[in-house]
């Protein structure tokens, strides 16, 4: 049987449903799809924290955090740590952000609403058995400054996967993984891999979100490919499956 997310535990979901209100910064955010919050464990066995910027369209669609192509790169990531499953990510922003991450999108993110209301999140994410966190991306470095707690961990300060020079950060991401390697136990099930990473991203570099990720029923194809676009200038999302099912 196909393990599926069951979805946030209680207290999760409760610090969910008081999210901070984004409405004064409206103009910077696509808020029409709603807030997304996570994806992996929140039960408490996730080893590794992820920090991604914020959610772009296959994200709005599948109601997770990174499960687009950003998403699949982190997953390839990972599981050259050994991980399959217990890892909790989240965004620096609940909504997707218009523009780039500039002055004013640091400034969102220090406010004291957002930045109170994310620091609670990742104190109830992190467990004493939290063996790094991840930080992708200048936004999720400032989140880790910000954060109290966060001089408590390991971080990773990652180039986000987005970024346009792959092969400067595929070398940033090969920099990291020896000292991660040593931090980060493998996953029963996972199988860590000591390759590093080329030029440009490989095939088999992009990895499938698995189901255990992803809320009950999504169809088969979901959680590989770039499946979701914008329509331009417009809240519209087109999807477009990769292949049927059967
Ligand atoms: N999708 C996310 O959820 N976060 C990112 O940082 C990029 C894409």
């Amino acid at each position: 049987m196909l393990e599926w997310d069951p979805g946030p535990p209680p207290a999760f979901a409760n610090h969910f449903e008081n999210r901070p209100n984004y409405t004064p910064w409206k103009k910077r955010f696509r808020m029409a799809w709603g807030p997304i919050f996570y994806r992996g464990r929140l039960d408490g066995s996730a080893k590794v924290i992820v920090i991604g910027q914020d959610p772009a369209t296959d994200e709005d669609v599948a109601r997770r955090t990174l499960v687009g192509d950003a998403g699949q790169k982190v997953q390839g990531f990972l599981s050259k740590l050994g991980l399959v499953r217990s890892y909790a990510m989240v965004n620096t922003f609940l909504y997707g952000l218009k523009g780039q991450a500039d002055t004013e999108a640091r400034q969102i993110s220090s406010a004291p609403a957002i930045k109170a209301w994310r620091n609670t999140l990742l104190d109830m994410v992190a467990t004493p058995q939290t063996q790094a966190v991840l930080a992708f991306g200048a936004s999720a470095q400032q989140v880790i400054d910000l954060w109290p707690n966060g001089h408590n961990f390991f971080v990773a300060r990652l180039t986000h996967p987005s970024a346009r020079d792959t092969a400067a950060l595929l070398q940033n991401w090969n920099q990291s993984l020896p000292a991660l390697r040593q931090r980060v136990t493998p996953d029963a099930g996972g199988t860590p891999s000591n390759t590093t990473y080329g030029t440009s991203f490989k095939p088999s570099d992009i990895v499938r979100i698995p189901a255990r990720d992803l809320p009950f029923g999504v169809p088969q194809w979901r959680g590989s490919g770039d499946t979701a676009a914008r329509t331009k200038g417009k809240d519209a999302i087109t999807w477009m499956p990769t292949a049927a099912e059967g």
